[in-house]
Formats: C-alpha cells, sequence, structure tokens
C-alpha cells in the first residue's frame, strides 16, 4: 500500500455523505484554470467516444462543442448531478466506502477527475478501477489546484506541498501496472499566495497529470 494509514486520516471525519448531502451550485476554481483545462480536454479527447467524470457535480468542463458518445458522471450530490447538462447518466457512490465502481471492464475511453483528487482516503483502489475500465488505449486525466475542503482532504495532502501533491498523484498512476508513466501539465500561480488565499486575482494554480492505459 502507497499510504499509511494516519496519512488517510481527514479532520472531519464523519461520513462524507453527510458533508455532501446538501448541493453546491458553485465553482471550485478560477475561469483561468477552467479554461485551460477545458482546452486541454478539447485537445485530448476524441469525439464520440465514451467518458467517465468520476467525483462529479453540476459542471464538467468539457468543450461545448465536443459531442461524445457517453458522458457518465459519478459524484455525492444526486442534485448536483441532475443538474450537468452533459451528463447522459450518473451514479451516487462515497467512494471512500465502497471503491468498486458500478462499470464493466474496458468500457470507457476516458476518466476524467477535476479538482477532487485530495478525498480519496483509497487511491490505489480507485485508480485500479480507473485501469480495469479504462479501454486499451484510453486516457485518465486527474487535475488539481492548491484549493480545497480543508477539513476532507485527506491528512498527506493537507500537509503537503504543491509538488509533493505532483508526485504523489504520480504515485497513485505508478502504482498500477499498465498505466503510462503520467506527462504532468503544470502553471504556477503568478498571484502571491496571500491574494491567492483571499480568492483574489484569478491565478489559481493548475496541475494535471495524463496517463494512458498501455496494458
Ligand atoms: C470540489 S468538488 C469537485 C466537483 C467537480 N469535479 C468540479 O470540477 O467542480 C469535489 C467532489 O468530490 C466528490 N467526492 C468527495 N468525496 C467523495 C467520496 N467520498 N466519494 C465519492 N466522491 C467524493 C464529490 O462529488 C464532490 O462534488
Amino acid at each position: 500500500m502507497l499510504l499509511r494509514p494516519e496519512e488517510r486520516t481527514k479532520l472531519d471525519g464523519t461520513a462524507d455523505t453527510l458533508f455532501y448531502d446538501f448541493p453546491r451550485f458553485v465553482t471550485h476554481v478560477d475561469e483561468g484554470f477552467i479554461q485551460q483545462l477545458t482546452d486541454l480536454y478539447g485537445e485530448r479527447l476524441q469525439p464520440q467516444t465514451r467518458i467517465l467524470d468520476l467525483m462529479s457535480s453540476w459542471v464538467s468542463h468539457l468543450p461545448d462543442e465536443m459531442e461524445f458518445a457517453h458522458v457518465e458522471g459519478h459524484g455525492m450530490n444526486e442534485a448536483e448531478l441532475a443538474r450537468n447538462p452533459r451528463l447522459n447518466h450518473f451514479f451516487v457512490q462515497d467512494l471512500n466506502q465502497n471503491p468498486a465502481l458500478p462499470l464493466p471492464d474496458r468500457t470507457f475511453d476516458a476518466v476524467l477527475n477535476t479538482v477532487s483528487i485530495q478525498y480519496l482516503q483509497y487511491p490505489e483502489a480507485i485508480f485500479s478501477e480507473i485501469h480495469r475500465i479504462l479501454k486499451p488505449g484510453g486516457i485518465a486525466i486527474v487535475s488539481f489546484s492548491n484549493r480545497m475542503f480543508y477539513q476532507k482532504a485527506i491528512q498527506i495532502w493537507r500537509e503537503g506541498t504543491e509538488s509533493s501533491r505532483l508526485q504523489l498523484v504520480k504515485q497513485y498512476f505508478q502504482g498500477v501496472p499498465g498505466f503510462s508513466a503520467p506527462e504532468i501539465v503544470s502553471r504556477q500561480s503568478q498571484v502571491p499566495a496571500f491574494l491567492q488565499m483571499l480568492g483574489r486575482g484569478g491565478g489559481d494554480p493548475f496541475y494535471a497529470l495524463i496517463s494512458h492505459r498501455i496494458l
């Protein structure tokens, strides 16, 4: 196992279902981040393919002009997912309680995970599931910034730095035989940290790790 038990702990140890019980119709990152992510999706995803948006909400950040064969959504709040215009279907599941995705082997061309990876307590199991459901050659894109629901992020994430978090997600991929060495796309913030913390300046840093199922 990659993480030690204490590294998986959250400050708020109550069930995640309680925390996500009510919908949050907000965006969790700034416009610069979202534009960079949407551009990346436009470059790396193929139209008319099958996409899974894992840990989604009411927005998926997919390019408006791109049509897909199927977009499956997963998240914790039914009302958020029901309002997401890109999803053809969705399911609600607490991945910290049950990491097994109710999806068949080798059925998705792409799995996306946006600004959510810090909440997974058993990432090893989830990355193994992502690999299982991807078609050979399929792509996984995990993106994150420096914002988080602090009390719900795991200890190793909370206490890490932006570069240690990049290394951590890299290790999540490397822990599953059959993923290619992850490519990293990063844009550090140009805005001083104190302004970022105040949510000013439009300077959310952007990090994405991209890997393919090669085996
Ligand atoms: C910051 S939101 C990001 C939502 C969306 N991906 C976006 O880009 O706006 C974090 C998401 O992580 C998901 N999440 C948090 N804890 C979870 C858990 N234990 N099991 C499954 N999903 C979880 C929830 O669906 C929540 O919407």
